[in-house]
């Protein structure tokens, strides 16, 4: 599928401006899917207020994030292997807003993701809540920005507001929208067509609708056994979703040209493209 001998990672951010839409199970388990679907896997905790992707696992890493900002180790050396054999990269809990991080360890950091050998398939990341600049940053550097709503007028506000700033701001024109926790597709349809209507109507932007995850009790039965309901679960309704979903995002990935990677993407000027 790859042309060549060159081997491109394609960076998937998951963003939702409000909290506890289901960024983290959605981009866990999107993670999982696509490593079943034979696709290497890197999936980077970017949340650094409430890092949370090892917890959803149980599993109590060597090293974090906050561990490589402080100059004990680099990225390479916190990485965990997960479910299907994803890389995990697990997130610091309580770690500053990026935007305070003197320029050099928030290089560090991108420098790491951006060396991660070997390359892999995809790079998934999961941010934080809201729409402060450590979230934007880790947008700006996403191939294919995911944005997750709820049905709730806060969820809808919120994700509008996420894609206004990333739209105006950052330049970003496509966004990825998946309604979850619904009870049905066609519930899913309607939610994205609100979003729709507002992104259509102030900013001019369509929106693509890339997939609906039902609200599906297999989610928290997996979330206490501490596994991802893809593996856990894989008949389950949710599991079958978000199947499709990770299916909808990868055709979507191939079929943009990856930007060239990270420092780059922010102007930093290194120019490097990946391996
Ligand atoms: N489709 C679903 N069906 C049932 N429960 C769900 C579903 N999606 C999410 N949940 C529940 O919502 C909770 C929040 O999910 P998650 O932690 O992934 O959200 P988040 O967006 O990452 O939150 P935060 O902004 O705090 O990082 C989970 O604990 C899970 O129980
Ligand atoms: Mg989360």
């Amino acid at each position: 599928m790859m042309s060549g001998s060159i081997k491109t990672t394609r960076v998937l951010a998951f963003a939702s401006g409000k909290g506890g839409v289901g960024k983290t199970l959605l981009s866990l388990n999107t993670a999982v899917a696509l490593a079943r679907q034979h696709h290497s896997v890197v999936l980077f905790d970017g949340d650094m207020g409430l890092a949370n992707v090892h917890v959803l696992l149980g599993t109590q890493p060597r090293a974090t994030v906050a561990d490589v900002l402080a100059g004990r180790c680099d990225l390479a050396q916190t990485m965990f292997v997960g479910p299907e054999g994803i890389k995990i990269i697990p997130g610091g809990s309580g770690i500053r807003d990026l935007a305070d991080l003197p320029s050099g360890e928030f290089a560090r950091l991108l420098q790491g993701l951006q060396d991660v050998q070997p390359p892999p398939d995809y790079l998934i990341i999961d941010t934080g809540a809201g729409i402060g600049s450590h979230v934007t940053t880790l947008v700006q550097l996403a191939d294919i920005v995911v944005v997750v709503v709820r049905d709730e007028p806060a969820s809808l506000a919120d994700a509008y507001g996420l894609i206004k700033v990333a739209h105006t701001e950052f330049q970003c024109q496509s966004f990825h929208i998946v309604v979850n926790d619904v009870k049905d597709a066609q519930r899913g349809q309607q939610v994205f067509t609100r979003l729709q209507d507002v992104a259509m109507r102030f900013l001019g932007l369509p929106l693509t609708l890339s997939g609906v995850v039902p609200h599906d009790d297999s989610i928290t039965d997996a979330m206490r056994r501490r596994e991802s309901v893809v593996t856990a679960f894989p008949e389950s309704r949710a599991a079958a979703a978000i199947r499709r979903l990770a299916g909808e995002l990868s055709n979507a990935a191939l079929a943009t040209d990856a930007k060239r990677f990270l420092l780059d993407k922010l102007g930093r000027g290194r120019g490097v493209a990946m391996p």
